[in-house]
């Protein structure tokens, strides 16, 4: 890989900042973790009764165990279950963002550099993480806390910190009347942060039940997703993960752990439901609402277009038939992509039609079809349908990790999708033609979500009146070279975003979901918590006044530097 020197110097002088930081406007900045004594560390061990952990970067914990094969690199339950360092965005255990010193897997000579903690507490019970919690504030050290390690923001790892990691928390536990302080709320599941998504489908349907979560097999239901708000293909239906909640238990910065309900700590509780992942404290369990299982049908279909205008205009047209989905409350996945710059667009359409059959479902997708297939260039190359147990047809065995990959998204309104239609094409052009490989439109929103705007959470009120939520990936090859990287970095700022705003119309901020979006954004507190931000500061400052818990673009990070380490005010 091709080193410039400029930014492998900038570098330098950033790392040893970084380490002056404790020094730096004294009082204002956390210590080093580096700086806490080993006797000290090994007091904690004890306590968590020796599962503290030293962390390394995933390329160095590779080298070191003598190799890992392209399947276990590749595979998210593999390094979650193996690799307390990982991300699945590998990236993110980088220092800078990947544009200086990093940590390879053909490459660890600076792997000491990377951004990866220092310690981590394998927590197992409630007990460990409130030790964890209260030796990072004692010490007054990094804290960071990691379920799976999906985040697209990389808020789940930070340079010389401690972190608690989530994966040991597995239980599900199903009722049929859940009882939130003296409330029969009915149906129930209650989970650990440490099960993800595929699991829980699995243990869902052994009861007869379904829930809305997400669709990929280790993003954790109790972890980030659903203080994020979290979609799912059964959004439409039953509304987001966050207007399903009913209760957490969450360990918060004074070490106390608090059950928090619509009774009880009653202001974390709508805070914790959209107010972003990581800034409240250390869930232990999220209590959902489930519902009667059912049949659904999914059907994956792939188009190729010739060209990026022949795209723009399948684009086009798909737009104008995404109304075609709303009496069956149908959840869709539509993604344009280019396997590199020189590859022609492909779009695939994951369709999953709740509780609708095979027959209904191909009904339900002939008008688009007959037309996409009367454009010149665009042809039909794959065609599944598989109809099952819902928590079927949602299942992946696996999720796609230890890649290069930055993300920005925005929440498209309905509004767009009903009066600006003929903007849809050019927007899809214009992001082609910026080299985008990767632009995924989700329609999880519209239907029990928009229904949900009378719930009072800190969900963003742009999921009630948006329909798609629309997800550009950035990605970049370990041989790219530096000025390669920079160019995606700057991508989603200087170009992509424009593209979108001129298809909406919208030239505020616009709303994000904070899950799935730019570590760069701009704005933010407006962009992902919205008219939500203020109210969610003054429930921060009370659970939480000395900011143990800062992720980057979370509430109250912006009291503090990009590190999380050193107040600003
Ligand atoms: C392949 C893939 C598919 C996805 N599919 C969906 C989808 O269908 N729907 C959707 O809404 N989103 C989806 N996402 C986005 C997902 O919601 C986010 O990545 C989310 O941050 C994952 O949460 P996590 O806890 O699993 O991840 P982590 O990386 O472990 O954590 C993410 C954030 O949550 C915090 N956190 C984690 N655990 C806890 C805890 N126990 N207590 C307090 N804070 C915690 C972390 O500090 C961090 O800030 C997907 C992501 C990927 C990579
Ligand atoms: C913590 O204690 C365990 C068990 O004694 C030991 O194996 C482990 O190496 C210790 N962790 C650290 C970071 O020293
Ligand atoms: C599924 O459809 C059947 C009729 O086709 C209906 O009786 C049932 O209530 C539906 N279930 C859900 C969860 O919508
Ligand atoms: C659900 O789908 C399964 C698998 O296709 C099928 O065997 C079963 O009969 C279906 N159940 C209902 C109620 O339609
Ligand atoms: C490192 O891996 C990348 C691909 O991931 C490759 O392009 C590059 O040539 C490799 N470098 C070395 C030194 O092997």
């Amino acid at each position: 890989m091709a080193v410039d020197p400029f930014n492998a110097l900038t570098s330098l002088l950033f790392a040893s900042l970084l380490l002056l930081s404790p020094v730096v406007g004294t009082g204002a900045c956390r210590k080093s973790a580096a700086s806490v004594t080993k006797s000290q560390w090994s007091s904690l061990n004890s306590t968590v009764n020796g599962r503290l952990v030293s962390v390394v970067p995933s390329a160095l914990w590779c080298q070191q165990r003598g190799g890992c094969t392209d399947a276990e690199w590749g595979s998210a339950r593999f390094r979650l279950s193996n690799i307390p360092g990982a991300m699945d965005s590998y990236n993110y255990e980088q220092a800078y963002d990947g544009v200086g010193l990093v940590c390879l897997r053909n490459n660890t000579a600076n792997c000491a550099e990377a951004n990866v903690p220092l310690y981590s507490v394998e927590a197992q019970t409630v007990a460990d993480v409130q030790a964890a919690v209260k030796f990072a504030a004692t010490h007054n050290i990094r804290l960071v806390v990691k379920s799976s390690g999906h985040d697209f923001l990389g808020r789940s790892t930070a340079a010389d910190s401690l972190m608690i990691r989530m994966k040991n928390f597995k239980t599900a536990t199903f009722v049929d009347n859940f009882k939130s302080a003296s409330t029969s709320m009915g149906s129930a599941v209650t989970v650990g942060p440490g099960l993800g998504a595929g699991d829980l489908y699995q243990l869902a349907k052994a009861a007869g039940k379904v829930l809305v979560v997400g669709s990929a097999a280790t993003v954790a239901a109790a972890g980030g997703y659903v203080q994020g708000a979290g979609h799912s293909i059964l959004s439409r239906k039953f509304g987001l993960a966050a207007d399903n909640a009913i209760q957490f238990q969450v360990v918060v910065a004074s070490g106390q752990l608090l059950t928090v309900n619509s009774q009880s700590n009653s202001d974390l509780f709508w805070a914790i439901r959209g107010g972003g992942a990581g800034s409240w404290g250390v869930i232990v369990s999220a209590t959902f609402r489930t519902y009667g299982t059912f049949n659904s049908t999914i059907f994956i279909q792939t188009y190729a277009a010739t060209s990026h205008q022949v795209a723009a205009d399948l684009m086009q047209l798909h737009a104008s038939h995404i109304f075609d989905y709303e009496a069956t409350r149908t959840c869709q996945y539509f993604y344009l992509q280019k396997a590199s710059m020189t590859a022609i667009p492909i779009l695939t359409l994951y369709t999953i039609a709740i509780n609708q059959t095979t027959p209904q479902t191909t009904a339900l997708l002939a008008p688009f079809q007959r037309k996409a297939l009367a454009i010149s260039g665009v042809t039909l190359t794959s065609n599944v349908q598989v109809t099952s147990d819902t928590n079927d047809v949602v299942f992946l065995e696996d999720d796609i990790s230890g890649i290069d990959l930055i993300t920005g998204s925005r929440l498209i309104p309905k509004e767009t999708y009903q009066n600006r239609v003929s903007e849809i094409g050019p927007a899809y052009k214009t992001l082609l033609d910026l080299g985008t490989l990767n632009i995924l439109g989700h329609l999880v929103a519209g239907g029990q979500v928009a229904a949900n705007s009378d719930i009072s959470s800190a969900v963003h009120p742009g999921w009630r009146t948006a329909l798609v939520h629309l997800l550009l990936e950035n990605p970049w090859t370990d041989g790219a070279t530096i000025t390669q990287q920079n160019h995606v970095a700057t991508l989603w700022n200087d170009k992509q975003l424009a593209a979108i705003q001129k298809m909406t119309g919208d030239n505020g901020p616009g709303a994000a979901y904070s899950n799935e979006a730019a570590q760069v954004e701009k704005s933010p507190e407006e962009t992902f918590f919205g008219p939500n931000y203020a109210k969610l500061k003054s429930i921060k400052t009370k659970y939480d006044p000395k900011g143990l818990f800062i992720v980057r673009n979370g509430v109250g990070s912006d009291d503090w530097n990009a590190q999380g380490t050193c107040r600003l005010h």
